[in-house]
């Protein structure tokens, strides 16, 4: 049977017989890909003096496989221009995505975000660890613990400020997000400021910096002064795992902080 129309009438027919008068539509067909008998491509250019010669094997070019989608294609956001509303259909968005096809197998769940939606200030870190991932909220472990230390030494509260990732979903055995997991998170982190537009962001290690920054430049020569992202001013300085494992850098996160809080208009202690 090398005719598909006459294949499929036949089996539509026997399928009458049977009495089947409606065939269910099948979902996610791969789009048909006509392969013709006879080769269509054209073989080497014809000279009016060539001869004859035998063509070329009928290569069939079957059509590039579709870019998959970006997550702003999957789902257009209707925005309300309300931060909280927004920041909840994007979430919605957020744990919804597989474009990493790593990360959304081994996630227990995504990790949004957490604190208020009108914050001056916003913390963003690399990706959640094993207790965010169980938890569902960002720097809720030993250096979520750190930070939320360093937030009230800065005599705000957790509630006062924004808490994002760069990564919404925890690499495996904590390891550093790939390169193009990155970019794959970028539509959102980029959305979720934008809807938050805070007056400043502090971009906890390397990740977070580079990644916002888009920038190679290492944490240590980015820290200490304010860059800008869409208006927003940047501060870049330690990661609170980096303060676990070196003690020795929390004084050059505490000036960091101080810059902050000098811009935010809050009072120093008395001694700095
Ligand atoms: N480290 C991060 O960068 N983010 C978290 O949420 C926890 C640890």
């Amino acid at each position: 049977m090398n005719n598909p129309v006459r294949a499929v009438l036949q089996h539509l027919e026997s399928a009458r017989r049977a009495g089947i008068e409606q065939l269910p539509a099948i979902p996610h067909l791969e789009p048909v890909v006509r392969e013709p008998a006879a080769p269509v491509l054209p073989t080497a250019p014809a000279t009016p003096t060539a001869p004859a010669t035998p063509t070329a094997p009928a290569t069939v070019r079957r059509p590039a496989p579709a870019k998959p989608p970006t997550p702003t294609e999957i789902l257009p956001m209707p925005l309300t221009g309300e931060p909280a509303a927004d920041l909840q259909t994007l979430q919605g968005e957020v744990a919804r995505c597989e474009l990493c096809t790593e990360l959304c197998t081994t996630r227990t769940q995504t990790v949004f975000g957490v604190g208020s939606p009108r914050a001056r200030l916003i913390f963003m870190g690399e990706a959640p660890g094993a207790d965010e991932d169980r938890q569902g909220e960002p720097f809720v472990g030993r250096a979520g613990k750190l930070l939320t230390k360093i937030i009230e030494a800065m005599t705000l509260k957790r509630e006062d400020v924004y808490i994002l990732n760069t990564l919404k979903c925890r690499p495996p055995n904590n390891r550093n997000p790939a390169p193009e997991e990155v970019e794959n998170c970028r539509p959102f982190f980029e959305r979720q400021l934008d809807i938050l537009q805070p007056e400043f962001i502090c971009c906890l290690g390397a990740i977070a910096a580079q990644g916002l920054l888009n920038t190679t430049t290492t944490i240590g020569r980015l820290r200490g002064k304010f860059h800008d992202y869409r208006g927003i001013r940047v501060l870049a300085t330690y990661h609170p795992a980096y303060l676990l494992r070196n003690p020795s850098a929390k004084a050059h996160v505490w000036d960091d902080m101080q810059i902050l809080m000098r811009e935010l208009g809050i009072p120093l202690p008395k001694d700095d």
